[in-house]
């Protein structure tokens, strides 16, 4: 059995819930990535990584490309936090972005809908959340909003499918 553990970057806490959730289904260890070295994960044979996505990019992807890259050895799973419904091929779009031809890409990729949280957003990304919200109401002709109200879709029903791939590669 490959030994496992969870991984996440979280600004606002929906990437971190959805790790703790996996983590939990599988008994394994998680932590944030922050301060984690490459050669911390060397008892570990499966690795999952979790970020929220940020204007189209997965936070810390760079990082876990780069560790991918050292260690392919490890079995490498991502998954990524967005608003976004994970309808008309989001979660392949945030894949191709964020994972290029010719990139290290992990064993496998998820994408879960999570939702926005205001309330935990830094001021910096609170302003840029106003500036798009009150670029695309201009876009499509409706009066600014400037609305920012959370909301929270996050499911554990969502993460089946990773905890199903997990375990049969763990083996
Ligand atoms: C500045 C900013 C940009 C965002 N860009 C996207 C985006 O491009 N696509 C998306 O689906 N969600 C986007 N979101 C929503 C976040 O991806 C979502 O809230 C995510 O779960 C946050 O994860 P975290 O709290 O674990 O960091 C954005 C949120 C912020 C604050």
């Amino acid at each position: 059995m490959k030994k496992i553990i969870v991984l996440y970057r979280s600004k606002t806490g929906f990437s971190k819930r959805y790790a703790e959730w996996i983590a939990e289904d599988l008994a394994s260890e998680c932590r944030p990535i922050k301060g984690i070295k490459l050669d911390d994960l060397k008892e570990y044979g499966l690795v999952i990584y979790g970020a929220g996505v940020y204007a189209g990019m997965i936070a810390g992807a760079g990082k876990i490309k780069n560790w991918m890259e050292k260690s392919p050895e490890k079995t490498w799973v991502v998954f990524a936090t967005g608003a976004t419904p994970p309808k008309a091929g989001y979660e392949e779009l945030i894949f191709k972005t964020n994972f290029r031809k010719g990139e290290n890409r992990p064993a496998h990729f998820y994408y879960f809908l999570s939702g926005i949280n205001y309330e935990k957003m830094g001021f910096f990304n609170r302003i840029l959340m106003k500036f798009f919200s009150g670029m695309s109401a201009r876009k499509n002709g409706t009066t600014q909003s400037t609305s920012q109200i959370s909301i929270d879709l996050a499911n554990r029903e969502y993460i089946k499918d990773l905890l199903g791939y997990v375990r049969l590669k763990a083996r």
